[in-house]
């Protein structure tokens, strides 16, 4: 099939590769003429693994190209792909759907024939409702014209595998529009073929499945991070207790993991956005909970800086800090919203000293946080450190010999915000190490 996916950022980029490898001809469409002139010669301006790779590779095939204009889009596929960001609004907590919206503005005048918009971004409910009167109301195709929600669900850092082999497919269709069911059958044959499971729904269900399941991945982390607070007050392990917990098979054991919490550019601003809408629906008590998930979300950072000032003598003027890690999780270079820069940045104000390590993320975090010194390695960033504080769980630091760290640094005094190193092995290297939620 010939299909456009437009906008090319983490989600935009990732889907047009992957529809590429499917075995479709795809157009992506972006505004930014800078991202689309490096997308065109196979490079990605972003880290994800396997991507690149497979950007470069249809892109050399001929099956992938991009573009920035959307008449050419219109012209090009009768299947377009939405897959702009809606980040926070900048004057409260609602979604900034002005990408979103100016997707549809600027491309249905111009399809004259009838064609189907996918929209995959992550929506407040009722938005593909609005959206598709829109197009029918200003494309020339008119009610030929048609609107689906298909939600994205993938994982920065495992992107092109969520996305080829998806845990399941979400189709939100106007049930006056079946048709557009068989046409999204089509897309997707080679992962249903595969027996991917796909759910038919309306829109506003659609809409909900993607925030609802953001909502309890976040409130899985937040209830294990609460569960921390009161393991820190009892002087329990929150890591065995969310291993007993995760034999359960009720419960589970994934993002049962304890730590400096979620950061990322989903989680914590959709279930903001999340909570914003059910306000206005006049359903706010229903989600007056996420409010409390990102209380403790945002407490876990509190935690880290007062251990820190606790470790450091109560006084974090000239301590110096190396901070371990800067993306919002490992295999990825986002910093969006990202627990371990946000620490960093606050223990700078407190005046500490704070030298960054990441492997990844180092270009983007410098531009966010001029203020901070960056080293190209851990042990570099950890020279003469007071004090080391480990906020994102990339296998490189968790490789790391304690006792060759323990050489560089000034005094061995460790914070494990993601509970990924062996502390047993960092003590006996004569390292002071504070886990969190751990004695
Ligand atoms: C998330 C959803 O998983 C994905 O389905 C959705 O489409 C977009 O949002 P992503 O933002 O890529 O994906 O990251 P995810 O792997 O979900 O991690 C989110 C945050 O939670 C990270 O900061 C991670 O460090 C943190 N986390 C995760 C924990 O603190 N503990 C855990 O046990 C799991």
């Amino acid at each position: 099939m010939r299909l456009t996916v437009i906008g090319t950022g983490y989600l935009g980029a990732t889907h047009a590769a992957c529809m590429a490898e499917l075995g479709h001809e795809v157009l992506g469409v972006d505004v930014e003429p800078d991202r689309i002139a490096a997308l065109r010669s196979g490079r990605l301006p972003f880290y994800e693994p396997g991507l690149d790779e497979l950007v470069a590779k249809h892109v050399a095939s001929g099956r992938l190209r991009f573009t920035t204009s959307y008449e050419e889009a219109a012209a090009f596929a009768d299947v377009h792909f939405s897959c702009v960001g809606t980040p926070q609004r900048a004057d409260g907590d609602g979604a900034d759907l002005r990408y979103v919206d100016a997707v549809v503005e600027t491309l249905a005048p111009f399809l004259e024939r009838p064609a189907l918009v996918v929209g995959k971004s992550t929506v407040p409910v009722g938005t593909a409702a609005r959206l598709s009167a829109r197009l029918a109301e200003l494309a020339p195709a008119g009610a030929a014209a048609r609107l689906a929600w298909n939600p994205e669900f993938l994982r920065e850092g495992y992107a092109v595998e969520d996305t080829l082999r998806p845990d399941r497919l979400v189709f939100g269709i106007d049930p006056a529009t079946p048709e557009t069911e068989s046409l999204l059958r089509e897309v997707y044959a080679t992962p249903l073929a595969e027996g991917v499971p796909v759910v038919v729904t309306d829109f506003p269900t659609a809409e909900l499945v993607k925030t609802a399941a953001n909502a309890f991945l976040a409130t899985k982390i937040s209830f294990i991070n609460a569960m921390a607070e009161v393991c820190e007050a009892t002087d329990a392990d929150v890591t065995e207790l969310s291993r007993a917990l995760s034999f359960d098979t009720r419960i589970g054991g994934r993002f049962l993991n304890a730590g400096v919490g979620f950061g990322g550019g989903c989680l914590p601003k959709d279930i903001r956005a999340f909570r914003a809408r059910a306000e206005e629906l006049g359903a706010g008590p229903a989600l007056a909970f996420l409010g409390e998930v990102d209380a403790i979300n945002l407490r876990r950072r509190d935690r880290v800086v007062a251990l820190a000032e606790e470790l450091c003598g109560d006084e974090l003027s000239g301590c110096r800090v190396a901070v371990w890690g800067a993306a919002f999780k490992p295999e990825s270079d986002d910093i969006r919203d990202s627990p371990a820069l946000d620490v960093a940045a606050r223990l700078r104000r407190r005046g500490a000293l704070v030298s960054v390590h990441d492997p990844k993320a180092l270009d983007n975090a410098r531009k966010r946080h001029p203020e901070l010194d960056y080293a190209t390695g851990a042990l570099e960033a950890a020279q003469d450190a007071d004090l080391v504080v480990h906020l994102t769980e990339w296998a490189e630091y968790r490789a790391l010999d304690p006792k060759a760290v323990a050489e560089v640094v000034a005094t061995p005094r460790l914070i494990d915000g993601r509970n990924a190193l062996d502390t047993t092995a960092w003590r006996a290297a004569g390292w002071t190490v504070r886990p969190l939620g751990r004695p």
